[in-house]
């Protein structure tokens, strides 16, 4: 089955984002020799290769943590994901900072897609069931993934490759109605991070929940969704705009109820939902690098 079949079966969101294009994504992925696509049943479970001893350490303990919607990893359970994703390597997922795909100078991507403004962003799906999921997002230079949500869920992002700008946000409650669509929200992150570098983690009100990626060189984020997105669910994607809060800071108080000061104000902005932005289009790719292993069965 191919990634966009299975997301469409499944009903994620993601599914409507998926487009075939001449995008050149299957080079992005090294294929690790031996490797067979096809789901395996055996009386004995097949064993993952050394280079994927941490994606099986990965899944297995967000098997054991993620017991599906409602569910917020305690502290324990946050470090002991945030512990083994600190540790991954591009190698444990079929990558390495080698392929053409990750030199800094490496423009292709835009020179294929023909859309230099709109780098188009792929990902590829090592597992996704309704407990949580596990991605890889692929950003050529230049590439954004722009502001959005992720209700109910707390999310693990862990970057493999490159340098990305991260911006995030966290709703606030103001202190006044507001006839206005936007709402307020507090700055969590606005800063480039470079691999390697720690575990980012989101939770569904805090850490920064709705959030915006813009890569300043090719990169590859790895995921944990958990749960993933679910319109069945009520966990369907919002998309945003940002302003800065003094645009509008006549709008509502602050947190305190009291108006800020600009240098406060410069820790908030104001967020207004808006339709799917063209470049959150991504294309799917198929994954490519050491599998998982579950219950005996090869999620292949
Ligand atoms: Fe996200």
């Amino acid at each position: 089955m191919t990634i966009e079949a299975v997301a469409e079966a499944r009903g994620d969101p993601m599914a409507r984002q998926v487009k075939r294009s001449g995008y050149a994504g299957r080079s992005v992925v090294e294929r690790k020799r031996g490797y067979k696509k096809k789901v395996k049943r055996s009386s004995s479970p097949p064993q993952p290769s050394s280079a994927s001893m941490a994606l099986q350490d990965l899944f297995q303990s967000c098997k054991d943590v993620f017991k599906g919607p409602g569910t917020i990893p305690l502290p324990p359970d946050v470090d002991r994901l945030c512990h083994i994703l600190d540790n991954m390597q591009p190698e444990d997922v079929g990558l390495s900072s080698k392929l053409q795909y990750f030199n800094p100078n490496n423009n292709n991507a835009l020179v294929v897609q023909g859309t230099v403004n709109h780098p188009r962003v792929s990902y590829t799906t090592i597992y996704q069931s309704t407990n949580f999921s596990l991605y890889i997002f692929f950003l050529p230079a230049g590439g954004v993934i722009p502001l959005h949500n992720h209700p109910g869920m707390t999310v693990f992002s862990k970057l493999l490759l490159g340098e990305v700008h991260i911006k995030s946000y966290d709703l606030v409650d103001c202190q006044q109605a507001s006839s206005s669509k936007l709402r307020l929200a507090r700055l969590v992150a606005d800063k480039v991070y470079e691999a390697p570098c720690d575990t980012s983690v989101l939770y569904p009100t805090t850490g920064g929940n709705i959030h915006q990626f813009k890569a300043v060189t090719p990169c590859a984020i790895l995921d944990v969704l958990g749960p993933p997105y679910s319109r069945e669910d009520g966990r369907d994607c919002s998309y945003y705009r940002d302003f800065p809060y003094q645009d509008f800071s006549r709008n509502c108080e602050g947190e305190e109820g009291t108006l800020m000061t600009e240098e406060e104000g410069r820790e908030y902005g104001w967020l207004e939902e808006v339709e799917m932005p063209e470049e959150s289009q991504m294309d799917g790719i198929e994954y490519l690098g050491p599998q998982v292993v579950e219950n005996g069965t090869c999620f292949c």
